[in-house]
Formats: structure tokens, C-alpha cells, sequence
């Protein structure tokens, strides 16, 4: 396997000048149509703005500067541009689901300071590389289901994610999983990662016997008397790996 991300274009964050514009829009210092109008093609109620299902090819410009529900699902996007999410501080929910994208730029998340809920499945995405969700603290639900091609997650790809809570990396191309990558997300409930062309090799050990730990120590939570019960599910989907007769 050759190291792939060092090759990777790496444009940078967002200008700084670009969120000094959003922040003169959001103040209505500056005059202009954006931030205030619904783009064509997207219907916009209640800070939901949806914009699935209309063969799009690129991101609509502009969007209400208070968008919270943002759902681009179900069309034909290629790319985002860099710094598209800084002006929308407001953004809980971003549906990026069923595009066509092969990677998301640097930085993307950077101001999505409130943003809980990522759902990326049905794409083209090869890596998730490493701080890809950097300063989206926010982040409870990340849905990276079905990218056939993504063969790599870097290992710091999750790093500082301490809410998040259901991980869904099933049916990709990995064979490969590092424990590091998971082993810092603190409130990890759900991990789903069935459907993937594991190797079972020595390398994967850690992450194996990390994950049986967590799955008895959930089993002896849910009987305790006096623990709250949490409910964590590891779902190893069509492909189970070789310990899951010891889930509860
Ligand atoms: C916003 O998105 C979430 C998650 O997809 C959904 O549960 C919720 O109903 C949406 N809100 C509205 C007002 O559509
Ligand atoms: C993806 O979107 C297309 C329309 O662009 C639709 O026909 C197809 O059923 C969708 N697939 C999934 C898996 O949602
Ligand atoms: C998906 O990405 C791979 C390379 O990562 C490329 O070979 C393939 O053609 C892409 N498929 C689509 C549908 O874009």
C-alpha cells in the first residue's frame, strides 16, 4: 500500500477574508442577495433547506445564512468547494448523502462548530484522512456507508470527536482498520462496520481485541444492577469477523 496522502492536493483552510464576508452578510453591513434568498431549485422552510434530488452537479451558492437542516442528497455533486460551509454557523445537519464525491476539502468543517449530524454515504470517497472533521466538535452521527472505494482512514481521521456517537463505516473497500482511529472517541455507542474486505492479519489484532473488550464490558454493564444500561451495538454486518458469537 503506498502512502497516498502525501500526494493529495492540499489547498489549505478557508481565507480568512471569506468568513470577515460572512460576518459583514451575517450583520447586513453588506448589501446583497446572499444569505437571504432561497436558491433555485432547493425549497427553504424553518432553516431546513433541501436541495435533494434535483441532479445538481455542484453545491448551490448562497444559502440562508441560518440554515440548520442542509440536505444535498441524492444528486450528482462532484466537489465542494473549500470555506462552502463558513458562513452557516447555524448548521446541525449536512445530508451529502448518495453524490459523487471522491474527497471533501481541507478545513471544510472548520466553523461547523454546531454540526451533529454528517451523513457522506453513497459516494465515491477513497481516505478519510487525517483530522478530515477538524474543529466539528459537534459531531454525534457520521455516515460513511457505502463509499466502495474507500480503502483508508486515517488513523487521526475521528481525533477530538468526543461526542460522537455512531460511527457508520460499512460497505467501503477497507481491509484495514487502525485501533488508534477509534480508541480516542469516548462516547462511541454504535460502530458499523460490516460489508468491508477485512484481512484478519496480525496488524489488525489491536483493533480486534480492543473492540472484544468493549462488547464484554457492555455485556456486563446492560447486567449490573446499579451501572445506568448503555446499550452499545457493534453490527459487523454480512461480513461478521471471527468474535462475534461473544456480542451480547
Ligand atoms: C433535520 O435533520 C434531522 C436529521 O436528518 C431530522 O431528524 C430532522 O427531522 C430534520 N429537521 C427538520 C425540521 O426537517
Ligand atoms: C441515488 O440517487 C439517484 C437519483 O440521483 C436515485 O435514482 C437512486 O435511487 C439513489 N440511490 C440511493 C442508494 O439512494
Ligand atoms: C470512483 O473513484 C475511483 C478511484 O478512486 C474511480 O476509479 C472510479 O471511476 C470512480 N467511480 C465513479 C462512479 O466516479
Amino acid at each position: 500500500m503506498g502512502d497516498t496522502w502525501s500526494q493529495l492536493p492540499w489547498p489549505g483552510p478557508p481565507h480568512p477574508a471569506m468568513l470577515l464576508v460572512c460576518l459583514l452578510l451575517a450583520a447586513g453591513v453588506m448589501r446583497s442577495d446572499a444569505g437571504t434568498s432561497c436558491p433555485v431549485l432547493c425549497t427553504c422552510h424553518n432553516q431546513v433547506v433541501d436541495c435533494s434530488s434535483q441532479r445538481l452537479f455542484s453545491v448551490p451558492p448562497d444559502l440562508p445564512m441560518d440554515t440548520r437542516n442542509l440536505s444535498l442528497a441524492h444528486n450528482r455533486i462532484t466537489a465542494v468547494p473549500p470555506g462552502y460551509l463558513t458562513c452557516y454557523m447555524e448548521l446541525r445537519v449536512l445530508d451529502l448523502r448518495n453524490n459523487s464525491l471522491m474527497e471533501l476539502p481541507p478545513g471544510l468543517f472548520l466553523h461547523a462548530k454546531r454540526l451533529a449530524h454528517l451523513d457522506l454515504s453513497y459516494n465515491n470517497l477513497s481516505h478519510v484522512p487525517a483530522d478530515m472533521f477538524q474543529q466539528a466538535h459537534g459531531l454525534v452521527h457520521i455516515d460513511l456507508s457505502h463509499n466502495p472505494w474507500l480503502r483508508r482512514v486515517h488513523p487521526q481521521a475521528f481525533q477530538g470527536l468526543v461526542q460522537l456517537r455512531d460511527l457508520d463505516l460499512s460497505y467501503g473497500g477497507l481491509a484495514f482498520l487502525s485501533l488508534e482511529a477509534l480508541e480516542g472517541l469516548p462516547g462511541l455507542v454504535t460502530l458499523q462496520i460490516g460489508g468491508n474486505p477485512w484481512v484478519c492479519g496480525c496488524t489488525m489484532e489491536p483493533l480486534l481485541k480492543w473492540l472484544r473488550n468493549r462488547i464484554q464490558r457492555c455485556t456486563a454493564a446492560s447486567h449490573g444492577r446499579t451501572t445506568t444500561p448503555v446499550t452499545h451495538t457493534i453490527d459487523f454486518g454480512v461480513q461478521p469477523l471471527q468474535f462475534q458469537e461473544e456480542s451480547p
